[in-house]
């Protein structure tokens, strides 16, 4: 079957593989991957950012969905010819998760979807009902489950309240669907006015386009001065705009890091303010399972800019780091 590796840390060190398709154990399932997705952690992984790397190669990207084929012996979950997406933080299932069950991740440390066929347990893939197409469930695993957890899980969005989400990334455009799904008010900050259109089509309440330092003020303004209920944090580094934006007793999801890993905020100010930061990674396998769900239910079709085919995959890498998409990148296989 064939595999994309990465060898290095540029996209031109992606290299295409025939390797031998994996046979599952006993409580394990072998998945067809029928379409994959990029994360900006794809990038952060293969330029070494993301965090350790044993410098092997390895199979990259995090999202995927797909049918399943030969299942072991004692599978009870699925069986061969469903539809599944597979949870990228493969061994949470619900509740709290500890240090050892956030470890094992698809597409670093583990093995990721941007190959043919893959074996994982069964407790690892989410079965999907007929009104899911694959191609959007394939986009759901790392972007929505994170957008999910942080608005409903830490979030506890209740309808009618305003939240913030920053850019038109694939976070922040699923987000944006479901809260407005969700009767939630939502307004979207972007550094570009073409994409403000995209951002309004998709249920946005208002479109502050910024990069400078005074989108805080525009929060304000649409909140009459009292700060959104809840923001999504995807961009890092200078929290003080986001703090300034938040209202009293209001919430903080710290998802990303687009502009700086390190952070800078004035700690009084979260403090006086009884702010709630919560670093949201990712999310639990009960967390995919509602959110397959709501999208089915409410026949969300997640916003995905450009489709890729297999032997594409370099292309895709560099459409993701141009930063000029929207929403998701996909892959066809
Ligand atoms: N913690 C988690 O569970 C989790 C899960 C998923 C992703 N993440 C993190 O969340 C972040 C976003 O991920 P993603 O996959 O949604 O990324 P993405 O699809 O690449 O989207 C990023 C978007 O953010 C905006 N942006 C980029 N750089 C910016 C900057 N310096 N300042 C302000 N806006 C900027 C751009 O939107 P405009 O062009 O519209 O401005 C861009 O399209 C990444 O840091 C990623 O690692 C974390």
């Amino acid at each position: 079957m064939r595999a994309w590796n990465v060898t290095g840390t540029t996209i031109e060190s992606l290299q295409p593989v025939e390797v031998p398709e994996p046979a599952p154990g006993p409580a394990e399932v072998l998945v067809r991957i029928a379409a994959a997705a990029l994360n900006y952690r794809d990038l952060a992984v293969l330029r070494g950012t993301y965090g350790s790397r044993t410098g092997a190669p390895y199979v990259p990207l995090s999202d995927g969905a797909g049918t399943v084929g030969t299942v072991g012996s004692a599978v009870r979950r699925v069986r061969p010819g469903d539809r599944v997406v597979l949870n990228y933080a493969r061994d949470w299932i619900a509740g709290e998760p500890t240090e050892e069950a956030l470890r094992p991740r698809l597409g670093m440390p583990l093995d990721g979807t941007l190959q043919e066929a893959m074996v994982l347990p069964e407790h690892a893939v989410v079965p999907l009902p007929d009104a899911l197409p694959l191609e959007d469930a394939a986009v759901l695993p790392v972007a929505g489950t994170a957008a999910w957890h942080a608005l409903f899980d830490f979030g506890r969005l209740q309808p009618g309240e305003q939240v913030v989400v920053q850019g038109t990334g694939g976070v922040s455009m699923l987000a944006l669907q479901l809260a407005t799904a969700a009767r939630a008010r939502v307004l979207v900050t972007t550094r570009s006015a073409a994409k403000a259109a995209l951002a309004r089509e998709h249920g946005a309440d208002t479109v502050v386009v910024a990069g400078g330092p005074s989108w805080d003020a525009a929060v304000l303004e649409w909140t009459a001065g009292k700060g959104a209920d809840l923001l999504l944090d995807v961009v890092g580094g200078d929290l003080s705009a986001s703090l300034r934006a938040t209202r009293f007793g209001g919430r903080v999801a710290l998802i990303g890091f687009l502009a700086s890993a390190e952070a800078r905020f004035d700690l009084r100010f979260a403090i006086q303010r009884r702010l709630d930061l919560r670093g949201v990674s990712v999310g639990p396998r009960s967390s995919l399972e509602a959110l397959v769900r709501a999208v089915a239910a409410l026949r969300l079709r997640p916003f995905v800019s450009r489709t890729f085919s297999f032997e594409e995959a370099p292309a895709a890498f560099r459409a993701l780091a141009s930063g000029e998409h929207s929403g998701k990148l996909l892959i066809r296989f």
